[in-house]
C-alpha cells in the first residue's frame, strides 16, 4: 500500500484449529434422553469437536492464529481482536492470553462478546481500524469452548455445540475485499439464549439455556435479511454469489435461510454434521474449511452471516483475496 492509496480491508489469510476430542450423537445418547436420529433429523449433526484437558480458548484461538498469520505471510500485526463468549476467564482478557503466546506485546489486544455473531463483529472492528487509518493489520480470532458452557443433563441443546477456533488476518488492500458489512443487536431478545439456570428453576445450576423454537425463527428472518442486505449494498444478485458462509447454527436454520435468500444449498458452506455449532468460531472456520477444499478462489464473491445471543446478528460481503496479496 502506497501513502495517501484508498484502504479497503480484505481477509489476506486464514486458519483454524480443531481439538481431536470428537464428541459422537451415541455418547450424547448415553448422557440424556436423545437419539441419533432425532438429533440428525432436527438439527444434522452427527458430532462434534471436544477440547481435552488445558486446551481453552486461548489455547485453541492461539493454535489457530498461528496458521491464519503463516497463510497470510507472516505480516506485521497491529492489533490483535478476539471474539468469544468462552473465555479461558473474566479477567484478562483472551486476546491478552493469546497476544503472549504469540509473542507481540505492545499492540492493542481485546475481546468481543457477540456470541454467535462475534466474529462479524470483530472483523467489522478490524475493518474500521483499517478503513480509518489506525491499523494496516488485524489479527481477528474467533474461539470458543463450548462445550465447558453446556449443560449435559439438558438435552434440547447439549446436542448442538461444539468447541474449536478460527482466525483471519484482516489487512489493508488497495480494492477489492470486504464490500459491505451490516451489524446489530436487540438487547429486547436477551432471554432468548443465555447462561445461566433454567427459567425458574435456580436449582439447575448454571448453563447454555435456549427458546429452541424462537431462535429457530428468529435466526432463519434475520439471516435471510441480513444476507439479502449485504448483498444489495456490494450490488450483487444472489446468482452472482459463489458461496454463502453461514453461521453453523442448525441445519434446517441454514436451508431455510439460503432458500430464501435465492442462494442453492451447491453454493452453500455446511460443515455442522461434524462441528455442530461452534458459536463465533463457526464462520472463520467454515472459510478455513471452503478455501482448503478449494471452494474458494481470488475473485469469488462470498456472503457471511450470523446470528447469535444478545440478540445479535451480523453479515459481510467479500471478494475473496489472494492469500498474503497486498
Ligand atoms: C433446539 C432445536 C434443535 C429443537 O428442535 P425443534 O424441532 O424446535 O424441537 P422443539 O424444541 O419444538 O421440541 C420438540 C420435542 O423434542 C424434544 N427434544 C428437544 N431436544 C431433544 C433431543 N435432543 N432429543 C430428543 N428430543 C428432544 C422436546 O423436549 C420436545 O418434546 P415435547 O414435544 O415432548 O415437549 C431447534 O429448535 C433449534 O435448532 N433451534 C435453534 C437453535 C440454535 O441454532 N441456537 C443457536 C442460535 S445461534
Amino acid at each position: 500500500m502506497q501513502p495517501g492509496q484508498r484502504r479497503e480491508a480484505a481477509i489476506l489469510g486464514s486458519g483454524a484449529f480443531l481439538p481431536e476430542g470428537v464428541l459422537g450423537n451415541a455418547e450424547l445418547e448415553a448422557l440424556v434422553d436423545t437419539s441419533d436420529a432425532w438429533i440428525l433429523e432436527r438439527t444434522g449433526i452427527s458430532e462434534r469437536r471436544r477440547a481435552g484437558a488445558g486446551e481453552t480458548a486461548s489455547v485453541m484461538g492461539w493454535q489457530a492464529a498461528r496458521r491464519a498469520l503463516r497463510a497470510a505471510g507472516e505480516p506485521q500485526v497491529d492489533a490483535i481482536v478476539v471474539a468469544t463468549c468462552s473465555p479461558d476467564s473474566l479477567l484478562p482478557s483472551t486476546a491478552c492470553l493469546i497476544q503472549r503466546r504469540l509473542g507481540l506485546p505492545g499492540i492493542p489486544a481485546f475481546d468481543i462478546s457477540a456470541a454467535c455473531s462475534g466474529y462479524v463483529y470483530a472483523v467489522a472492528a478490524a475493518r474500521a481500524l483499517i478503513r480509518a487509518g489506525s491499523a494496516t493489520t488485524v489479527l481477528v480470532v474467533a474461539t470458543e469452548a463450548m462445550t465447558s458452557l453446556v449443560d449435559y443433563g439438558d438435552r434440547s441443546t447439549c446436542v448442538l455445540f461444539g468447541d474449536g477456533a478460527g482466525a483471519s488476518v484482516v489487512g489493508a488492500v488497495p480494492e477489492g475485499g470486504i464490500a459491505a458489512v451490516r451489524w446489530g443487536a436487540d438487547g429486547s431478545e436477551a432471554d432468548l439464549i443465555y447462561y445461566g439456570p433454567k427459567a425458574g428453576d435456580p436449582a439447575s445450576g448454571n448453563g447454555l439455556r435456549m427458546h429452541g423454537k424462537g431462535t429457530f425463527r428468529i435466526a432463519v428472518e434475520r439471516m435471510t435479511e441480513i444476507a439479502e442486505l449485504v448483498c444489495a449494498d456490494a450490488g450483487w444478485s444472489a446468482a452472482e454469489v459463489d458461496l454463502l458462509v453461514p453461521h453453523q447454527a442448525n441445519l434446517r436454520i441454514i436451508e431455510a435461510a439460503a432458500k430464501r435468500a435465492g442462494i442453492p444449498m451447491q453454493r452453500v458452506m455446511v460443515d455442522i454434521d461434524r462441528l455442530g455449532n461452534t458459536s463465533a468460531a463457526s464462520i472463520p472456520i467454515a472459510l478455513a474449511e471452503a478455501e482448503a477444499a478449494g471452494r474458494l478462489r481470488p475473485g469469488d464473491r462470498v456472503i457471511c452471516v450470523a446470528f447469535g445471543a444478545g440478540t445479535t446478528w451480523g453479515g459481510m460481503a467479500l471478494q475473496w483475496n489472494e492469500p498474503g496479496a497486498r
